[in-house]
């Protein structure tokens, strides 16, 4: 059974004195549960975070890291750099990084496959923009993201990742897509990985939705049988928000 999964994207917001003050706040209100919880911070923010939920049950996620071991790669940072903090997963392919950092699926193919060899989780992130969706040629962008992006990733593998659904028209702009766009898309994934991997593989990978998540819509989100989980970004800035939707 997959277990719902929750994780926060703050982007590039919050100090790691402000992230200190989140996790010691959330953690106060925060019920364990069945539901898995992360957050996604950006890399200075990582180490304290870890030491802030030591013992919580609440994982630790970065938003970005780079494909090779090592090297004269100014700026990166690696999955082993990652791990040895005691990252969990790791944010790949957000559609920020596709627009503004030029990733393409072949980048992020590298990124999923060198995350999962490192040992950490990747939070495989796709979908289509506005102009795509008005042509209606969304699914077929979509499979193609997820061919190009699980290629080489083995069976065993590909029940690690996570898929985050994340229409573009949807992120930041308040502008959900409704459960049912949501469900529709998060169905067809699944059938792309049952053609990849076969069906029970594919029943076992977790598939978020990502896209104005509140807490007013997380509930009825969560409650597609598609959608095992959500990526949240401006609503997880405040403990307050967060843990609604943690709490669906
Ligand atoms: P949003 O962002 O919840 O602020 O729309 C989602 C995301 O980009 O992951």
């Amino acid at each position: 059974m997959r277990k719902p999964f929750i994780a926060g994207n703050w982007k590039m917001y919050k100090t790691a004195e402000q992230a200190k003050a989140f996790a010691e706040e959330f953690r106060k209100l925060y019920k364990p549960s069945d539901v898995r919880v992360a957050i996604a911070a950006p890399f200075t923010q990582l180490w304290a975070l870890k030491e802030a939920f030591a013992g919580s049950g609440i994982a630790v996620a970065a938003q970005n890291m780079h494909w090779a071991d090592e090297g004269a790669y100014t700026g990166e940072v690696s999955a082993a750099m990652l791990r040895e903090i005691g990252v969990d997963y790791c944010v790949i392919g957000h559609s920020e990084r596709r627009q503004y950092f030029a990733e393409t699926d072949e980048t992020v193919n590298k990124k999923v496959l060198k995350a999962l060899e490192a040992g950490i989780l990747p939070i495989l992130c796709c979908g289509e923009s506005l102009q795509t969706r008005d042509a209606g040629e969304q699914n077929a962008f979509v499979e193609a993201q997820i061919r190009a992006d699980f290629a080489g990733v083995s069976p065993e593998d590909a029940k690690k990742v996570t898929v985050a659904y994340e229409p573009i028209w949807a992120i930041g702009t308040g502008r959900t897509a409704s459960p049912q766009q949501a469900q529709d898309m998060c169905a067809y994934i699944r059938e792309v990985l049952a053609d990849i991997y076969g069906e029970d593989i594919s029943e076992e990978i977790t598939i978020q939705y990502g896209g104005s998540v509140k807490p007013a819509n997380a509930s009825e989100l969560m409650d597609q049988p598609d959608i095992d989980g959500a990526l949240v970004g401006g609503a997880s800035l405040k403990p307050a928000d967060f843990i609604e939707i943690v709490h669906f």
